[in-house]
């Protein structure tokens, strides 16, 4: 049997095999992203995604301008089978940097088909938070490592929330490219964008009031980030100031968004040191 070969384009063509198994999978998945196993090997198939609202694009816009905040824009993400070549793209520059992200084994314009990167992180770490809160923040402290390590390489996620993140051995790696075209941003914008995305991403697993872990990988990750990413995140918090206090003074009695939103916000500002 032939091994898969990455092929990409409009015209690219699958291994008849593999491409027939998917086509057949696809048939009964529930969802847009599914495994398949293929010469002993489990692969990924990520379908094509619909591009995201426009009224919702449109609102993001219209708050970034209003703030004049850049980095709270939208991500470009294209959908179709372009959308499936611009994170094919992103996995390979990321991979060919050395982080450890999914081999592209094939993209054509219904599917991109990913390498196995072990499993998701946060199924980990969801059956940590409670019995075992200790290594559930070890494994959050290698994320935010190697989230600073892309960083300090001069390349960002742009959808680094938690979520995204897997867990292989004994080492962390990244998923899920689909929000790497940020347009309209600085380097240290899409940067600043990651680190916000993934300190909110984290509060939902700082459960113990008395010993809050979260500010010491807020602390880690700014403490290692460039100063145009603390300035960045510095102006964000300034403008929107009054927001944030808003939500620190509804936070004991508001919903779980708004207390997140103060916590991720805290912990910032004490890393900021401001
Ligand atoms: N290459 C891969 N290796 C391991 N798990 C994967 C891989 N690709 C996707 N997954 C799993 O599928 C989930 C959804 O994939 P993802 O790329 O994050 O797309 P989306 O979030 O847009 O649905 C991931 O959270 C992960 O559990
Ligand atoms: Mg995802």
């Amino acid at each position: 049997m032939t091994s898969p070969t990455d092929r990409t384009g409009p015209g690219a063509k699958l291994d008849p095999g593999l491409d027939a198994l998917i086509r057949s999978l696809q048939r009964t998945a529930p969802d847009r992203v599914f495994s398949a196993h293929y010469n002993g090997e489990r692969l990924w198939v990520k379908t094509v995604a619909r591009p995201r609202l426009r009224s919702s694009v449109l609102m993001q816009k219209v708050v970034a301008t209003v703030f004049a905040l850049p980095l709270l824009r939208p991500a470009r993400n294209r959908g179709g089978a372009g959308g499936l070549m611009d994170e094919a793209d992103a996995l390979r520059k990321v991979a060919a940097a050395g982080f450890p992200a999914p081999p592209v084994i094939a993209c054509t314009p219904d599917w991109l088909v990913l390498g196995d990167a072990g499993e998701a992180l946060e199924s980990k770490l969801n059956s940590l938070r409670d019995r075992a809160p200790d290594d559930c923040w070890r494994l959050i402290t290698a994320a935010s490592i190697l989230l600073g390590r892309l960083h300090a390489a001069g390349l960002w996620h742009g959808g680094a929330q938690i979520r995204n993140f897997s867990w292989h051995g004994d080492t962390p790696g990244l998923l899920d490219f689909e929000d790497h075209q940020l347009p309209g941003m600085t380097l240290a914008e899409k940067q600043a964008r990651d680190l916000l995305l993934f300190v909110y991403s984290l509060t939902r697993y700082d459960r113990d009031a008395t010993q809050p872990r979260l500010p010491a990988v807020a602390a880690h990750l700014l403490g290692h980030a460039t100063p145009e990413v603390r300035a960045s995140i510095r102006k964000l918090r300034r403008r929107m100031a009054w927001l944030l206090a808003l939500a620190r003074w509804l936070a004991p009695h508001a919903g779980r968004d708004v207390r997140q939103a103060a916590a991720a916000d805290a912990a910032l500002a004490a890393a900021l040191k401001d």
